[in-house]
This record gives structure tokens, C-alpha cells and sequence, in this order.
């Protein structure tokens, strides 16, 4: 068994081994209060700063969050950019403090489209945590599930065609070992009220539980992720068992 297939263990399922986070209602939440979006995004900074925290502590050991989605880029350019900028600012802020909590960061998605500057911090960011061990922080920056899904497929084919993996021995786990993140995810937490995946994480979340809080992100607090979390324990994970099966 690979690290990636023994995640999927059926039973209660007591605190998620990968949680991962749609951070949505930054917009709104600025808007509820007659500021500019990005006024909201910043408030959305200092909550990620807070679950980060509540997630190590927990003793949660893989956290993704979705920053920048692929689609992202279609918003006003005034908004993408002042977005680089906060996601630029708050790496390059928080790396030491995340350092000393002993926090591994990767960003995930197609980096080489960011601005030069921002690829440095992500390099010396990355470089500085790679050795960590106590949690992974997964930061999602123009990411987009099926633009992950085409680069790993396209990585197996060219290892079919260079006769290094054959055909038959092409699994699922190939697969999520090509892609940016190989976890499966346990939870995923929507805030904003919406029910869509929006194209996050969409080979990893086959068996993940899903909680959606009305709440939005920038007042998702340690009380929110809280109830999540006891959401998620009070899930009995089947994964096409039956619970008659499970309770043998
Ligand atoms: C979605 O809310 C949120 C985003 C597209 C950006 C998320 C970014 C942050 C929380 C900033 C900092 C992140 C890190 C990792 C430091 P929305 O703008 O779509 O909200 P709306 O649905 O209310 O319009």
C-alpha cells in the first residue's frame, strides 16, 4: 500500500489527516461594510493566519488552502494584482513564524505565470520550510483542478512513452503521485454559504467529507473550525462499505 491509498481508512473518522479550505466571502464581506474587495481579502489574511495556527496545534498534519484559483485572473485587474500583492506580503511576513511552528510550505499550481518577484519569495519560502515536519501547508496559487489533472496526465503518458511505467501497471496512485497534491482530502470547509467545488481539488475530494459554513472566511474563527471539526468526527467514512460491513 502507498501512502496515498492507506489515507482512505473506513470507520469514525476523528480529526482529518488533510483538511482543506475554499476561503470564500472575502468580496462580501467587504462589501457588508462599504470597503473596497480587497479590504476583505486582508481580513481574509489574518484569518488564514488564525486556522493555520488552531490547524497545527490541533495536530492536523496536511492543510491546503485555496488563495488564487486559475480563474481567478478574470477578475478586475486592479483586484488580481492588489491579490498578488497581499499573497507576496503575507509569505514573506509570516515565513519565520511559520518556520518556528515547524510549518513545511508549498505553493501548489502553475507558479511560472506569477510575477518574478513573487516566484523568488515562493522559492525562498519553500526553501527555508522544505525540512519541516510538524504540519504541510499547501497554498493554492492559480491553481485549477483540471489544469493539475492535465499536467500529471501528461507527465504519465511521457513515462509510458519513454517505456519507463507500463501501461498495466498505470493506477490511481500513479496518478495522484503526478499531481501537485497527492493527498486525498478527509474535509473539505466552504465558507460563504456557497456549494460548489469550484474546480479545487477535484481528484483528491472523491471521498471527502464536505461542510459548508455560511460564514465568511474573514470571520472564520477557531469557534468555526471548531464546529467543522466536530462535524467531521461525527462522519462515518464507508467509502462504498456498507455500516453493518464497518461495524464487523
Ligand atoms: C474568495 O472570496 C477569496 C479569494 C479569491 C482570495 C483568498 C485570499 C485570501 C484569504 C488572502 C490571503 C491568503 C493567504 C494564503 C495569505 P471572494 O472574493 O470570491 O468573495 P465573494 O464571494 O464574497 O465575492
Amino acid at each position: 500500500m502507498t501512502e496515498v491509498s492507506s489515507q482512505l481508512s473506513p470507520g469514525a473518522a476523528k480529526l482529518p489527516r488533510h483538511l482543506a479550505v475554499i476561503m470564500d466571502g472575502n468580496g462580501r464581506w467587504a462589501q457588508a461594510r462599504g470597503q473596497m474587495r480587497i479590504k476583505g481579502h486582508q481580513a481574509g489574511a489574518n484569518a488564514v493566519r488564525t486556522i493555520i495556527k488552531a490547524a497545527r496545534t490541533r495536530g492536523i498534519p496536511i492543510l491546503t488552502l485555496y488563495a488564487f484559483s486559475s480563474e481567478n485572473w478574470k477578475r478586475p485587474a486592479t483586484e488580481v494584482s492588489a491579490l498578488m500583492q497581499l499573497l507576496g506580503m503575507a509569505l514573506a511576513e509570516h515565513v519565520d513564524e511559520l518556520h518556528s511552528y515547524d510549518i513545511k510550505i508549498r505553493i501548489v499550481g502553475d507558479v511560472s505565470a506569477l510575477s518574478p518577484t513573487l516566484q523568488r519569495t515562493i522559492a525562498q519560502v519553500e526553501a527555508k520550510t522544505c525540512h519541516n515536519r510538524s504540519m504541510t501547508l499547501n497554498i493554492a496559487i492559480n491553481y485549477g483542478a483540471r489544469l493539475e489533472l492535465t499536467q500529471a496526465l501528461k507527465q504519465v503518458a511521457a513515462q509510458v512513452v519513454a517505456g519507463r511505467l507500463k501501461l498495466e501497471d498505470l493506477d490511481a496512485t500513479t496518478i495522484s503521485q503526478a499531481l501537485y497534491v497527492p493527498q486525498d482530502v478527509d474535509l473539505l470547509i466552504r465558507t460563504g454559504g456557497e456549494f460548489r467545488l469550484s474546480n479545487f481539488l477535484l481528484w483528491q475530494c472523491a471521498y471527502a467529507e464536505i461542510y459548508v459554513s455560511e460564514v465568511l472566511w474573514p470571520d472564520f474563527d477557531e469557534a468555526e473550525l471548531t464546529r467543522a471539526l466536530e462535524f467531521y468526527a461525527g462522519r462515518e467514512r464507508r467509502f462504498g462499505m456498507t455500516s453493518a460491513q464497518l461495524a464487523k
